[in-house]
């Protein structure tokens, strides 16, 4: 099923355009979808047609290649696969799929928590470049069985998703009917019981009092860093002082995301929140950059905006629901030649080229 490509792909963003015919209603408007109205959907994407990239004239790019170091691994283009719960929904193989087009590709995957598949799984069919992707749980004994199960499955860092404590469903794919598929359900966490819920007293709110009873604070994050004992990332930070007192925590590295647009209708933009937490943590700090991200010239104006790589989010399930593993690396394959034309055509042979003096504003249409 699904093991070609089909013809009309000629850019990554073509998987996006294809998706409608491999996946029902319901499902593609869960996964297209955000919360509420979908506006931060919207401004993601928005924001970067708000820049041009700037090109450059006789410039020698022959010694050209997009490699980096990224929190210890060598890896040959600045592209990882964003953490995205529920690849059944696109793929039978689901997440097995995509770590297989991540080996292939040399990319680096982050395994939500929520994966349809278990993270041992995921890991025997990943390459070495893998990270895990934690929701605190209600128990603080089951989020250190998941650290302790992710260390023992050779990931190399965790990546702790604090936006997301509620999440306001998408009207769109309420609208859709979606409901979650069984044979989606989480498989980590099929050994965890969620806690009998408390009843809430009269006058208490369902969102302070109930949806926010187990959202993580400071204290857990603390708690964490020191119990963990692989390096933890953070993501969906939008807030320079968030960003200044988790560098000043110890977080290994940090993800500027508003979820996708699924957390917050009305959220920044992650492109146009980068350039603030970049200047609060200095050059040489780690930033990643997440949400809208559908070609390379995006991932390169991430780049020249602050971020030392990006995530590839929704496009990574348009490509497994068209085409399976080889969509998938297909898709990654197509970023990153078109990250090379950009930075073939704007000068920069190397991605320390890659500067804001690299993008001018785009007057609107
Ligand atoms: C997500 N995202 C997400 N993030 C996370 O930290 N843990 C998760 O389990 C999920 N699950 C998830 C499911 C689906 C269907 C989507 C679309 C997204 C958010 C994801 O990691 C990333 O932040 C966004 O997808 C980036 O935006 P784009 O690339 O989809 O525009």
């Amino acid at each position: 099923m699904n093991s070609s490509i089909p013809s009309g792909v000629w850019n990554a963003i073509d998987y996006e355009q294809l998706a409608p015919r491999h996946m029902d209603a319901g499902r593609l408007a869960y996964v297209a979808g955000g919360c509420g109205w979908d506006t931060a959907v919207a401004a993601n994407r928005a924001a970067f047609a708000a820049w041009a990239i700037v090109p450059r004239l006789l410039r020698d790019v022959r010694g050209g290649h997009t490699r980096l170091t990224l929190g210890g691994l060598e890896l040959p283009h600045p592209l990882l696969l964003a953490p995205v719960a529920h690849q059944r929904l696109a793929h039978p193989d689901a997440e097995i799929a995509t770590a297989c087009a991540a080996q292939a590709t040399g990319t680096c995957l982050v395994a939500s928590t929520l994966s349809s598949c278990t993270l041992e799984a995921i890991a025997a069919a990943s390459g070495p470049a893998r990270w895990f992707q934690l929701y605190l749980q209600p128990e603080r004994a089951h989020t250190q069985g998941l650290l302790r199960r992710a260390e023992a499955a050779g990931y190399c860092a965790i990546v702790l998703t604090l936006d997301a404590s509620i999440q306001l469903a998408s009207r769109s794919a309420l609208r859709a009917g979606f409901a979650m598929p069984a044979d989606c359900a989480p498989a980590n966490l099929a050994t965890y019981p969620a806690p009998a819920a408390a009843p809430l007293a009269e006058g208490d709110s369902r969102i302070f009092q109930g949806a926010m009873r187990h959202a993580p604070t400071w204290d857990d994050l603390h708690w964490l860093l020191g119990v963990a004992r692989l390096p933890v990332w953070v993501k969906g930070v939008l807030h320079p002082d968030d960003a200044r007192a988790l560098q000043a925590a110890g977080v290994a590295g940090l993800i500027v995301s508003n979820h996708g647009g699924r957390s917050l209708d009305g959220a920044p933009a992650a492109l146009h929140a980068l350039p603030a937490v970049r200047a609060a943590v200095g050059e040489g700090y780690p930033v990643l950059l997440d949400g809208g991200v559908r070609s390379g010239a995006d991932a390169f104006k991430a780049l020249a905006l602050g971020a030392n790589a990006v995530l590839i989010g929704r496009l990574q399930m348009y490509a497994l629901a068209v085409a399976g593993a080889l969509g998938v690396a297909h898709m990654l394959q197509l970023l990153t030649e078109e990250l090379h034309a950009c930075m073939a055509q704007a000068g920069c042979a190397l991605l320390c080229d890659i500067t804001p003096d690299c993008l001018a504003p785009q007057t609107p249409c």
